[in-house]
């Protein structure tokens, strides 16, 4: 199924309900989308391509519009596979197309598919004309990966932004941000740039100080997952501004593992005292909740507490596993207090420490270590340490 965007700008992308996991780690409950859009002038241009199982849905979008092997140019914005799998299959049909994309990702390109088309490398802010249109492409790197960049049709004022501003779950029929559940797209955003872009926040500052910087006009954004925004492109701009910002928020995070309850009832008595400070406070179990939704929940909290079980003489499986994400997703610098439980021997959460000052965090006084059931006295730790935590809040 296909969609007239705007004059001679069709969405012929494709919704996938059949993936759990994107990047087979990050859940999928309302599925996704992989848009992709075809401009019709003297040169017919396609941008982005789509997941490869879905290439056939797609040509078939395509085909309600033109014939593919009239493709003059394919824009690849992005070479992450779910936008460029099915490139192979159009490059077997479009056999005169053009690829175009930045020199960092001609050598992509060339290891994953190394397609037979010509190609054409494109400087920043180059413009290409392909008729009574105007494509602009716009380098940004590192969202996410460093040969993104987005590109701009000119006298349609749309932005074709790829991977930024997109988000999880798919469209069914629903294109726009004036049609689609927006309280769904608002988790659903928030839950992607967690997972998809944490790593590159910053550039996501970048890349939005130098589009306004361009002063383009913009009355589209259509990314190439989720909604097209066409009633408030500043929506999504906003959103990401603020969720990409270095701020922290003011509510406190504890995060913790726990395999008999031991180490729940630490966190628990935690959350208790610091709600009695009138804090803010959100709280996952890491077995149960899905680590993007964690992500989410402690990527800009003020303080971050991570509690751990000792297992095996080494972190709680699933707490290395979300440390691992704070490092791994170069979390902003901000407090982080951690609190083990012990049956017999410690261990977990002095590993844990050291992984994060390896990292250059600063793991604060006090590391709290209990040994199963908290006594009396460790209860009187805990309401300590809550008084000390509230002191290193964000004003
Ligand atoms: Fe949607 Fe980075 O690919």
């Amino acid at each position: 199924m296909h969609r007239e965007i705007a004059d001679g700008v069709y969405y012929v992308g494709v919704d996938d309900h059949h993936t759990k996991l994107f990047e087979n780690l990050w859940a999928l409950p309302h599925g996704v989308s992989y848009n992709s859009y075809l401009i019709i002038d003297e040169k017919v241009t396609l941008i982005e391509t789509v997941k490869e199982p879905w290439a056939e849905e797609w040509l078939d979008n395509i085909r309600e519009i033109i014939d593919p092997a009239k493709i003059d140019y394919i824009v690849l914005n992005h070479m992450e596979p779910d936008h460029t799998g099915a490139l192979p299959h159009i490059a077997e049909i479009a056999k005169n197309a053009t690829m175009i994309y930045t020199s960092k990702a001609a050598p992509m390109q060339k290891s994953f598919y190394d397609v037979d088309l010509e190609d054409k490398t494109v400087e920043d802010l180059e413009e290409l004309s392909i008729g009574k249109r105007t494509l602009k492409f716009v380098h940004a790197p590192f969202l996410h990966w460093p040969e993104t960049m987005v590109t701009y049709l000119v006298e349609d004022e749309i932005v074709f932004s790829c991977d930024a501003f997109g988000s999880f779950g798919a469209l069914n029929g629903k294109h726009f941000d004036d049609e689609i559940d927006m309280r769904m797209i608002e988790k659903e955003s928030r839950r992607y740039i967690s997972a998809i872009i944490t790593s590159y926040l910053r550039f996501v500052q970048r890349a939005i100080k130098k589009v306004k910087e361009l002063g383009i006009g913009i009355k589209m954004i259509a990314p190439s997952h989720g909604p097209i925004y066409r009633k408030d492109p500043m929506w999504v701009i906003n959103h990401y501004d603020q969720w990409s910002s270095d701020e922290l928020d003011k509510h406190v995070t504890i995060v913790y593992g726990s395999m008999y309850g031991f180490n729940q009832r630490v966190a628990l008595l935690l959350k208790k005292e610091l709600i009695e400070l009138g804090l803010e406070v959100r709280i996952h179990n890491l077995s149960y909740t899905e680590m993007s939704q964690v992500i989410v929940d402690s990527v800009r909290a003020g303080v971050l507490v991570v509690g751990t079980p000792t297992y095996d003489a080494h972190p709680f499986p699933r707490v290395w596993n979300f440390v691992n994400e704070v490092c791994g997703k170069r979390f902003p610098k901000r407090p982080i207090f951690l609190f083990g439980n012990y049956g017999w021997g410690g261990g977990g959460v002095r590993k844990l420490k050291a992984q994060l000052e390896d990292s250059r965090y600063e793991v604060m006084e006090p590391v709290l270590k209990v040994k199963a059931r908290p006594t009396d006295e460790d209860k009187m730790q805990i309401k300590k340490l809550a008084k000390v935590i509230m002191g290193q809040l964000p004003n």
